[in-house]
């Protein structure tokens, strides 16, 4: 993909391809419920395919028609055993399970599977083979169920158990995809499974979509932030509900970021998923003046809105009328880092061309994700004339960084890839990115249509 400098942004988009995270939960959980649940604006990447394939394999019926995703559900409790025998809900895999690149799609299933009383195995690509799975094969093994794995590495082979045994577990990772594993896993266990959070709050729409789907779950926060979330595992079935996914902020996020950093950009996006654990990143752009909320709504447990963005920021200057840019201060580090997870790679090439840089400490989980996006971002940035320091935990880039057109790897890594076009935009001369266009249909197939209708240059 060649990508050549912009003048500014411009344009309105009626919607957005729906949220990645909010997507998975949704089939998921509807796989589980008893009936018809039609989910509107599915998200369209290929990790969520995914998602349907794996259920589809193991016995949920499912249609797709465009973005709307229909599932016939199967039944999750102990009434749901329709023939009266104790067999499962859902069946044995006849082959093993193909997460391709998605982590989301291999650590929520994983705790499905583990309250299954047969075997099957999990797979991915060649990305997702190297990532950490004893975060989840540790709780999962607590609560009864075997995991193999090579290393704690995919491929996953698993045994599950039903019923499995209730758990009170402490997340030692401040991970969203661990947490609502055990959660899935304990709405099938014997008695009462409790989440820790301790560390950091962490994305939490499989706590939401349960909720929307009538499951109880019961959520208490103390005074250090510390949450705990229960449900009550085999009691019974619960039903299908219909479901509407909201446009995915981690997608929109390169949008507004390219808007925001090209003085007289003028972007407006509808129907944006606004979930509190998600808005960390808007909250720093928003920090740099030029970013409004409209119209915010609550739609499906999920708040939603409109999100307009001027072009305010950026070393080639824009209309900052209180100079907020100007005075703006790029530091990531404890309890934000996951909050802002997905977006980090991105707040860096952000804060390249800002006055005060930018510094990420206390993510080392970076390392682990799609690609180590850690040392992606440093090459990446440094490629094209930036100064950047690299630590084991994150990074440090100098603002106002007079960036140049380059030729630069993804690493296959659709974050990456996206960060980095954003960059391109904003850089003197030409820039090339390898196999670009393959890797952001991971998240965000459209990515590169978008920005070329709203791009003027
Ligand atoms: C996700 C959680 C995060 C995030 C990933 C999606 C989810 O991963 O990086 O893109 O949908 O739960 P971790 O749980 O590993 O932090």
């Amino acid at each position: 993909m060649k990508i050549r400098p912009a003048r500014r942004l411009a344009g309105h988009l009626p919607g957005l391809p729906g949220d990645k995270s909010v997507s998975h939960r949704a089939a998921l959980v509807a796989a589980l419920a008893r009936g018809r649940s039609v989910i509107e604006n599915y998200s369209t990447s290929e990790d969520c395919a995914a998602t349907l394939r794996c259920l589809a394999q193991l016995g949920a019926r499912i249609e797709r028609t465009a973005n709307t995703v229909v599932v016939e559900g199967v039944g999750a409790g102990e009434g749901d055993d329709r023939a009266g025998d104790g067999a499962p809900l859902l069946h044995e895999p006849s082959s093993a399970l193909d997460c391709g690149n998605s982590g989301t799609t291999m650590r929520l299933l994983a705790g499905v599977l583990a309250a299954h009383p047969f075997a099957s195995t999990l797979t991915g690509d060649a990305s997702l083979r190297t990532r950490p799975m004893r975060r989840i094969i540790a709780p999962l093994e607590l609560m009864g169920a075997r995991v193999r794995s090579v290393d704690g590495r995919a491929p996953l082979h698993i045994e599950g158990r039903r019923p499995l045994a209730a758990v009170r577990y402490e997340l030692p990772v401040a991970s969203a995809q661990v947490k609502s594993c055990v959660l899935l896993a304990g709405l099938c266990a014997q008695g009462r499974t409790t989440v820790v959070e301790t560390e950091a709050r962490t994305r939490d729409h499989t706590e939401r979509v349960l909720r929307h789907f009538g499951v109880p779950l019961e959520i208490r926060e103390d005074a250090a932030s510390r949450r705990e979330i229960s449900v009550e595992g085999l009691r019974g079935s619960f039903a299908a509900r219909d479901f509407k996914v909201p446009g995915d902020i981690s997608s929109a996020a390169f949008l507004f970021a390219a808007a925001m950093l090209l003085p007289g950009s003028d972007l407006r996006v509808e129907g944006v998923g606004l979930n509190p654990t998600r808005t960390a990143y808007l909250e720093r752009l928003r920090a740099l003046g030029g970013l409004r909320l409209e119209n915010v709504r609550e739609e499906c447990a999920e708040t939603v809105g409109d999100v307009r963005v001027r072009g305010v920021a950026g070393r080639r200057g824009g209309k900052d009328d209180e100079g907020q840019a100007e005075r703006a201060s790029f530091v990531v580090r404890g309890a934000e880092v996951a909050e802002l997870i997905d977006e980090l790679p991105l707040l860096a090439v952000v804060g390249s061309q800002l006055a005060c840089g930018a510094e990420i400490r206390g993510a080392g989980e970076l390392r682990v994700k799609e690609s180590d996006r850690i040392s992606a971002t440093v090459e990446n940035l440094r490629a094209m004339g930036a100064e950047v320091t690299e630590y084991e935990d994150g990074l440090r880039v100098v603002g106002g960084a007079r960036l140049r057109g380059a030729r630069l790897d993804a690493r296959g890594d659709h974050r990456i890839a996206m960060a980095f076009s954003v960059a391109a935009l904003v850089a003197e001369g030409e820039t090339e990115i390898i196999d670009a266009e393959e890797c952001v249909g991971v998240s965000f197939p459209e990515f590169f249509k978008l920005l070329d209708a709203l791009v003027e240059r």
